[in-house]
Order: C-alpha cells, then structure tokens, then sequence
C-alpha cells in the first residue's frame, strides 16, 4: 500500500491565555486530500486551534508539521506561501474594494507573486466560486452567500494545499448553504486538503470523511461521522450527561 502522505500532523499542542488553558495536549492527523470536520461548543477552543495551525497564535507548546515539515517557527505569512488558506468566522474582506481587488491582494501577499499573474489566479478564483459576474461589485455590497463565496475566493487565490473553514455555512438559507456545500466539495475534489469548524451539522457530514469533537480545549473524539453521531460522549456535550442518557436509551 502506497504511504499515507499526512497534510497536516499536530503534537502535544498547547495555548493558554493567562490561567484559561484554551488548547490542551491536542494531537492529530489529517490526511491529505481527506477532509477533516471540527465540532464543539461555543468557546471550547476550535478557532485558537485554526490560529495555531495559521501560526497567528503561538503554542505555549507542541509541534505543527505541514507536509511532513515542521513548521512550528515558521511565520504565518510564510505559512500561508506554503499552501495552509483559512476563511474567517467573520468574513473579513475590504469592504471598499471590489470583489477583484480582493481577490488579487490574496492571490499577490498569499503567494508573492506578480500584479500579471495575481490578476489571473484571482480571476480563476472568483470564477471558480461562482463570483465571476460580480468581480467588480464592492465587496462590503454583497449578499451574506457572496461575501462567503468571497471567502473561499481570496482563499482560493492563495493555492492552498490545505483549507482551514471556520463557520462558512452559518446564516445561509437551506438552498444557500446548498450551493456553498457543493462548492467546498469542488475544492475537496480538485485534491484540496480540508478542515472545516462547523456549527450547521447537516452541511459538515455531507462532506467530511472524518468528525473530531472539541470540549474545553480538547479532543474528546474523533472519528466517522456516524460513529461519532452515535457517541454517547458527544451527545453529552452538545445535549448535557441527562439527555443524552435518555437519547442513548431511547435512541
Ligand atoms: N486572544 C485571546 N485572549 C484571551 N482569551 C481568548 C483569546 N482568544 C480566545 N480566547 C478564549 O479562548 C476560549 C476559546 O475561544 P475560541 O475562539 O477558540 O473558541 P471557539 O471554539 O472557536 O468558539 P465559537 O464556537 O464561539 O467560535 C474562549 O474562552 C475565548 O474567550
Ligand atoms: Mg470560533
């Protein structure tokens, strides 16, 4: 059998912000071209662990391989040039520059490349999300689906190797959120590796191969996503131990 090659390996992680240990001893792995779902309560640590791997925040401990490269002291610019993308729980485009001018800035500080050849991979990047026909719509006047779809983009225009989705799909309508799906499952097919923060379960497990759960700072499961649906723990999380005893009896 061919060796797995691991997009990303984490070890012994760690992050606390004064006596609040966010992050505790989370070690994993994620395959490449595999797509990896994060789920967990609010405040439990999900989006410190994404700013750990985009090397935003530094761990008070632990290693960050990318590609079988350690890159634990690697910048998070430098990270970015190396294919690891991320779009934000909270969109954050420039607002007063169009849908092109943001996807240029990413695709020409994401990759360090040339205003000539950041002008095309920003074009093949909104086209890809379907933002083609808005390229030169201010990005602060678009709709909710196009600011997320623009997220993807100025992600995109990066050439990740390795996709980081924080909360993509909250607030969309069901058709929205349909179209968002079928997107990411595009970008997961043309061979991106992905890990994907998500609240709206029903859009996560049509993707992921594989769901951890984050409680307090750390990995209470990982695994399937139907084994992890069936995981008393989990339901323990998300329904409080009573419930989910009743849901686990009941079931
Ligand atoms: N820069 C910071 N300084 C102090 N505390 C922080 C900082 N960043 C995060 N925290 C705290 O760390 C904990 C985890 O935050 P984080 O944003 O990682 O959670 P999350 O799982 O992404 O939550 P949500 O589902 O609400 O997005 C929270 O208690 C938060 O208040
Ligand atoms: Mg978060």
């Amino acid at each position: 059998m061919p060796e797995q090659v691991l997009a990303l390996s984490a070890r012994g992680l760690r992050k606390s912000y004064g006596a609040l240990e966010v992050t505790k001893d989370m070690s994993f792995d994620v395959p490449e071209h595999t797509a990896l779902g994060i789920i967990g309560p609010n405040g439990a640590g999900k989006t410190t662990l994404f700013n750990l791997i985009t090397g935003t925040v530094k761990p008070g401990a632990g290693r960050v391989a990318l590609f079988g490269q350690d890159i634990t002291k690697v910048d998070a610019k430098r990270r970015c040039h190396m294919g690891i993308a991320r779009s934000f729980q909270v969109p954050q485009p420039f607002a007063g520059l169009t849908a092109f001018e943001n996807g240029l800035i990413a695709a020409a500080f994401g990759q360090g490349i040339s205003e000539a050849a950041a002008r095309d991979v920003a074009g093949e990047a909104l086209d890809r999300t379907g933002l083609g026909p808005k390229a030169n719509t201010l990005a602060g006047s678009l709709t909710l689906l196009d600011r997320k779809r623009l997220e993807l983009a100025r992600a995109l225009a990066t050439k990740p190797r390795l996709l980081l989705l924080d909360e993509i799909a909250g607030g969309l309508t069901e058709a929205e959120c349909h179209d968002l799906v079928a997107l990411i499952r595009d970008i997961r097919a043309a061979g991106t590796t992905i890990i994907w923060i998500e609240h709206v379960l029903h859009a996560l497990l049509s993707v992921v191969d594989e769901v951890m759960v984050i409680d307090f700072g750390e990995m209470i499961a990982k695994g399937a996503p139907d084994e992890i649906m069936r995981d008393p723990r989990v339901a323990a999380v998300y329904l409080g131990p009573d419930e989910a005893e009743l849901e686990v009896v009941h079931g």
